[in-house]
């Protein structure tokens, strides 16, 4: 297949990355020389205050009551830059607009070709400059005050058995997230009391605490546009022998992980050396998921800390390391902070 001579951007974080357009409705066409942005009356003005200099807005609100309106403008785009390869993000472009863009691309001299440019964009964004760095540090420092009061609602919640549930809970993060200047959360936050723990993405219910249960909480905001992700084990004022060795194993594993890794050095490898030392306690079987994965626009980006990721881990990058051991029945406990790679190692992102 041909190089495209042309890029379709449909992801709307790869959107956001490459114009500064937030808009919900819109796509992008890069080609050699010129940028386009394709949004409607609801998102022109938007575009024009926020989106990067140099790039052309194609303002297609007509298209409602003229649906030639798009494929006029997008056909006239196509034939100025002599755009006969059209690159896709086949990951993100669903089989009924890609059928609509198939249909529209039809240059004077014949088809247009259409090749898969997923994970282009992504790839770029695992590099961060400097200016995404301190906008995820921000991000995580308005997680930390939120969580340094999350905190005190659970020790004072201990002390006045069934007075929260984790719903409640999870609305505080909220609450609070906003209250420190977050302009969202990154995702629903999880609250696990108790048993419930070992369930390691577990939904926020009905349940109350109680004084001696584990808590886990996972929460993650969002700060122009960047997102933050911590989880944190509480254990109780007098835990048990087992939920202290547990929460031992788990907190050395991710520290040893911390200590070693860096840029250079594979998804897999990097995510091996917390596994490894979870498998040496015997907890091997109860840690089930990847062992971290980047982060940026979105909560989950490239690259990923798993066995099946042998791509390379990049410098600038920011990763979070996330072990974890669950006791179906009994309780679970993750700890995870974020990292950003360096030319040296790493730095650790996460203070609280
Ligand atoms: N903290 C949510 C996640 O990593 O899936
Ligand atoms: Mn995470």
């Amino acid at each position: 297949m041909n190089k495209p001579q042309a890029k379709l951007i449909t992801n709307r974080s790869n959107i956001s990355y490459l114009s500064g357009f937030t808009g919900s409705s819109g796509f992008m066409l890069l080609t050699k020389n010129k940028n386009y942005l394709f949004t409607d009356s609801r998102y022109i003005e938007r575009a024009k205050n926020t989106i990067k200099k140099g790039i052309e807005i194609v303002d297609v609100t007509k298209v409602w009551r003229n649906p030639k309106e798009l494929e006029e403008s997008w056909q006239k785009i196509l034939r100025k830059h002599r755009i006969k390869v059209l690159g896709v993000e086949e990951d993100n472009l669903t089989v009924a607009k890609f059928k609509k863009f198939k249909k529209i691309s039809k240059p004077k001299n014949g088809k247009i070709k259409f090749t898969d440019i997923s994970g282009e964009i992504e790839s770029k964004r695992e590099i961060k400059t400097g200016i995404e760095i301190k906008l995820i540090q921000k991000s995580q420092r308005i997680n930390e005050k939120a969580f340094t009061e999350i905190k005190k609602i659970v020790q004072a919640a201990r002390r006045n058995s069934n007075s929260i549930s984790e719903v409640d809970l999870a609305w505080k993060i909220r609450e609070l997230s906003h209250k420190y200047g977050a302009e969202d959360i990154a995702f629903e936050p999880i609250v696990a009391f108790g048993k419930n723990s070992a369930i390691p993405h577990h939904q926020p219910g009905e349940i109350h605490l109680k004084k001696d249960d584990v808590v886990l909480i996972d929460m993650g905001v969002k700060y122009k546009g960047y997102c933050s992700d911590m989880t944190r084990t509480l254990l109780p004022q007098k835990p048990s022998f087992r939920q202290k060795e547990i929460y031992t194993i788990v907190l050395n594993a991710q520290k040893e992980a911390i200590k070693k890794i860096h840029a250079g050095i594979t998804g897999k490898k990097a995510d091996s050396y917390s596994r490894a030392i979870i498998e040496k306690a015997g907890y091997g079987d109860y840690y089930e998921h990847a062992g971290g994965h980047g982060i940026g626009l979105d909560i989950h980006e490239s690259p990923s800390l798993s066995v099946n990721y042998t791509k390379k881990l990049k410098k600038n990058s920011v990763i979070t390391v996330e072990p974890g051991i669950y006791i179906p029945g009994e309780f679970g406990v993750r700890i995870e902070d974020m990292i950003l790679l360096t030319a040296h190692g790493n730095k650790n992102l996460t203070f609280s």
